[in-house]
């Protein structure tokens, strides 16, 4: 078959969370809220682990780190869907369409590899409590955090050589609010059988391997726990609660969608609200409001910075963290 007769599609069509004009406004407050709480209960999780050298520790780092890629996670869509809910025609450019697919499998593939680093982390600490300052050292943690970054890359990077050649000649609308690969592969003018089977393959290696790596270290902890009761031990079991938690709503959604083979792409397109927003505001929610250390850190933080008058510092902080 000859392609090249075929016009270009330059630009896809976002047909937005839903289609109902009444419920646009609705939609814009409810959204803005939520990414304005995720931006500000993730920067001051960050804020407070950088400021409070009690906090200086693998679980803090990592968790930092959780913040930031969860700003990220729900910054590459988010702002586009917000904006779109003031117009009708909701387009989006083909090479930005590239870009969001590009930013959302780096960043969930980044978060997916960093919630195993965070369950090891808490494997050493309540499996090896000996050895933990041994193993969780300051360099090892940097390199966990950059092996999550390189294998979000390697895996996004693969899936955009899946899709950046198809052909699209005709069909543009994608049924969902960001360009997600489904949605946009099924738009090709060839049949995609085989890339969908790739995309599936790759995206639910990354996915059900993490899964599987958590499960198995937080069944390991869990089952030492069980045999211990002391207070420290109390404390451990809340952390894996929380850990748990976010885990099940971060992956439920992903593997739904990329996995299962029967899903509908309208209920995909209410899945990825999960895991593009409510895990990013889940995040400071779970951790931080059930944690009394960070609780005890952010009163500090407050009034170090209510005392001194230090409001512009607390700004300039804000600002170089977002640069960052
Ligand atoms: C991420 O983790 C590294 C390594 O522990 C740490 O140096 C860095 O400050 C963390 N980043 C953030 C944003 O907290």
């Amino acid at each position: 078959m000859n392609l090249t007769n075929y016009s270009r599609v330059t630009e896809f069509v976002l047909l937005g969370l839903s289609s109902s004009k009444e419920i646009q406004p609705l939609l814009l407050i409810i959204f803005s809220t939520l990414y304005l709480a995720i931006l500000l209960g993730n920067s001051l999780i960050i804020l407070t682990v950088t400021s409070d050298s009690r906090l200086h520790t693998p679980m803090y780092f990592l968790l930092a780190n959780l913040s930031f890629i969860d700003i990220c996670v729900a910054s590459f869509a988010t702002p586009k869907m917000l904006s779109d809910f003031l117009v009708e025609r909701k387009t989006i450019s083909f090479n930005a369409c590239l870009t969001q697919i590009f930013f959302v499998h780096l960043f969930t593939g980044g978060e997916m590899v960093l919630l195993v680093s965070m369950a090891y982390d808490r494997y050493v600490a309540i499996c090896k409590p000996l050895h933990y300052m041994t193993i969780m050292s300051r360099r090892v943690c940097i390199i966990l955090v950059l092996i999550s970054w390189c294998v979000g890359f390697i895996h996004t990077t693969s899936q955009l050589a899946f899709t950046v050649n198809l052909p699209f000649c005709g069909p543009n609308q994608v049924d969902s609010f960001f360009c997600d690969l489904p949605l946009v592969t099924k738009l090709a003018c060839i049949d995609t059988y085989v890339v969908s089977l790739l995309i599936v393959a790759d995206s639910g290696f990354l996915s059900l391997s993490s899964f599987l790596l958590l499960v198995v270290s937080y069944t390991v902890i869990l089952i030492t726990v069980r045999n211990r009761s002391s207070a420290s031990m109390a404390k451990a079991r809340s952390t894996l609660t929380a850990h748990i938690t976010v885990v099940t709503l971060f992956f439920g959604p992903c593997i739904f969608i990329y996995v299962w083979p029967f899903s509908s792409y309208s209920v995909d397109k209410v899945l990825a609200v999960f895991y593009t927003i409510f895990t990013p505001i889940l995040n400071p929610v779970i951790y931080t409001l059930r944690n009394k250390e960070m609780k005890a850190a952010m009163s500090k933080l407050k009034s170090r910075y209510l005392k001194s008058g230090q409001v512009s510092a607390v700004v300039r902080n804000f600002l170089l963290l977002e640069k960052k």
